[in-house]
């Protein structure tokens, strides 16, 4: 198992990609703190890991909200006396075009996405570094991984918050991989492309859309989730020892991919 004996926390774990990294990360052998503002699909996901035999419990958090955070962190001590694992997955999607996108709208997204993945990351890592400064000096360090986006590279259109978000994650991984390195605390990010997930359900049961999203994607599907919790559960454990501040793409091909592909369907 890649994470015996970690503590993770997981947050918008209540369903896609956050649900599959909380029950990968829970299979490797971690315990699992499941963060969301969804308190009924939560509590189901800590439930489901704790069935099957791992260990974890909800705990209702928005991200973006400081005093939430510091709850989170402070459940997660109560229950498991540590932190060692941070996956910073919550995000919201706008749908409007770049000229009807509205401030409040905007601010929403940019909210949860970017100053929500700030505010929990360093929440995280000045435990850690309690933990490294205070502690004996056995153990990692710990490490955080950040969820990007295809998005953070491309341009949307009608996902301009969005995209912008993601771009600040990809800076936000680095400066903190960064500031960070000096205690030995890693910070990644992974950049799926197109998931199969609750966020993605108008695209993929849309026809045109469908067909857009496949032409760009090579190895011609969506992802599932677990392909991406794969990655995530590798970053935050040892096995990923020497890597920092570096972004996985996850995206069928899509990144290195000029003009588009037939598709088969
Ligand atoms: N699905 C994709 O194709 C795709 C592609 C690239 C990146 N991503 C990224 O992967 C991550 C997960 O995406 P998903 O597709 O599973 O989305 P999703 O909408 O299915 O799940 C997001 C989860 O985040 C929670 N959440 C939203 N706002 C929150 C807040 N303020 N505080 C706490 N929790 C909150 C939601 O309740 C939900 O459980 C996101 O960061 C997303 O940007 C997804």
């Amino acid at each position: 198992m890649l994470l015996a004996g970690k503590v993770a926390i997981v947050t918008g774990a209540a369903q896609g990609i956050g649900q599959a990294c909380a029950e990968r990360l829970a299979r490797e052998g971690a315990k699992v703190v499941v963060a969301d503002v969804n308190d009924e699909l939560g509590t189901k996901v800590a439930e489901g890991i704790k069935s099957s035999g791992g260990e974890a419990f909800f705990h209702q958090c928005d991200v973006a909200e400081r005093l939430d955070v510091h709850n989170l962190i402070a459940a997660a001590l109560a229950r498991y006396e540590r932190i060692d694992v941070l996956v910073n997955n919550a995000a919201v999607l706008d749908d409007k075009p770049f000229l009807d996108l509205e401030e409040a709208e905007f601010d929403r997204v940019i909210r949860t996405n970017l100053k929500g993945s700030f505010l929990c990351a360093q929440a995280v890592a000045r435990q850690l570094v309690k933990q490294i400064t205070e502690g004996d000096g056995s153990g990692s360090p710990g490490a955080i991984v950040n969820m990007s986006s295809v998005n953070a590279w491309f341009g949307l259109p009608d996902h301009v918050a969005y995209s912008v978000s993601k771009g600040g994650i990809a800076q936000l991984t680095k400066s903190m991989a960064i500031a960070l390195a000096p205690y030995g605390i890693r910070v990644n990010a992974v950049g799926p492309g197109s998931i199969a997930t609750p966020m993605l359900d108008e695209v993929i049961k849309d026809k045109a859309f469908r067909t857009k999203v496949l032409s760009r994607t090579p190895l011609g599907r969506f992802g599932k989730p677990e392909e991406i919790a794969a990655i995530v559960a590798w970053l935050a454990s040892d096995e990923a020892s020497y890597v920092t501040g570096t972004t996985v793409y996850a995206d069928g091909g899509r990144m290195p991919l000029n003009y588009v592909v037939p598709v088969n369907e």
